[in-house]
């Protein structure tokens, strides 16, 4: 039996718009890696990057302790974290971390759970970061491509994305609040008109037909979200200027991603997406932010190294 097992997990973004805590789109744009190493006792996390190392704290950590208990496993564990997707920016940051462990814990220890339960088990490290569990940027992380999202029962529904399918990543360089996602969450509406959630739901059922029909312009086009975008917006300074020169520069939707403060346009690979990609660069800067720009595709779910090596 391995010793050690490494596995990978992509960024993602959630939301695409009005499917709030149910769509997930998992992207090339960064990679977190995990290590996990069998020991004598204790778990301890090994990092350079800036995440808590208190594994109370820690998205992984909370993954690889919920696992032990729930599959009865004696054993200390050794956690060592490679970041690569910025934290606290709507990547689904977390995400990846816990997906990663969760998908290297379940080989060490030759688990063989299905994809529910390794989202479930993924999910528990949401927690760390903020404060609820949701489980659209883990089912993203763990399955990739785009993915559904039912809850009571836990159930993920993965479809495949068009291969044209390219976006465009804004990460504004914001200080943002330790407990960001709390507190982006805190500005959305308890209660909504019920014209908003019929214009909302008309466009997310058509994301999800354009992802079935494989047609980048129909899921592009309905990344329109009359609800939670208007309430979160003005946490993003120059969010409008952003998304209306994307819009100008050919993208055919632009939200924010996730819970903020990333700014996400989606287009094709026929779209001029430097020219997005710098409309978007260019917009941040006339509001005296600076941000990085990755144009991007969807991914795959998380590989253990042996896989992506
Ligand atoms: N769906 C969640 C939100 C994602 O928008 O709050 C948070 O990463």
């Amino acid at each position: 039996m391995a010793f050690n097992i490494t596995a990978r997990a992509s960024s993602s973004t959630a939301n695409l718009g009005p499917g709030f805590d149910v769509f997930g789109l998992a992207l090339d744009a960064f990679f977190d890696e995990v290590t996990l190493t069998k020991k004598k006792q204790g778990i301890k996390i090994i990092t350079s990057d800036l995440v808590p190392t208190d594994p109370q704290k820690n998205t992984a950590g909370l993954v690889v302790q919920h696992m032990m208990k729930k599959f009865k496993i004696k054993s200390g564990i050794e956690i060592k974290i490679r970041k690569g997707v910025p934290a606290g920016f709507g990547m689904g940051s977390s995400a990846a971390s816990a997906a990663a462990a969760a998908v290297a814990f379940n080989e060490l220890f030759k688990l063989n759970l299905d994809a529910n339960t390794l989202v479930e088990c993924a999910g528990v490290g949401e927690m760390a970061s903020a404060g609820s569990i949701h489980y659209d940027n883990v089912s993203a992380s763990v399955l990739g491509g785009f993915v559904i999202v039912r809850t009571n029962p836990l159930d993920v529904i993965k479809i495949a994305p068009p291969s044209d399918l390219r976006l465009c990543v804004a990460v504004p360089k914001l200080d943002v609040p330790p407990k960001k996602t709390e507190v982006s969450r805190s500005v959305i509406p308890k209660n909504i008109a019920l014209a908003d959630s019929i214009v909302n739901l008309s466009n997310a059922a058509t994301i999800v037909v354009g992802f079935m029909q494989k047609d980048s312009n129909l899921i592009g086009t309905s990344i329109r979200d009359i609800i939670v975008e208007p309430a979160r917006q003005h946490l993003i300074p120059g969010f409008a200027a952003v998304k209306k020169n994307a819009l100008r520069a050919g993208a055919l939707g632009v939200t924010i991603s996730g819970a903020g403060p990333s700014v996400i346009a989606f287009a094709t690979k026929k779209s001029n997406l430097q020219k997005i990609a710098n409309s978007m660069k260019h917009s941040f800067a006339s509001a005296k932010i600076d941000s990085t720009v990755v144009i991007c595709k969807p991914s795959n779910g998380a590989k253990l190294k042996k896989q992506y090596d």
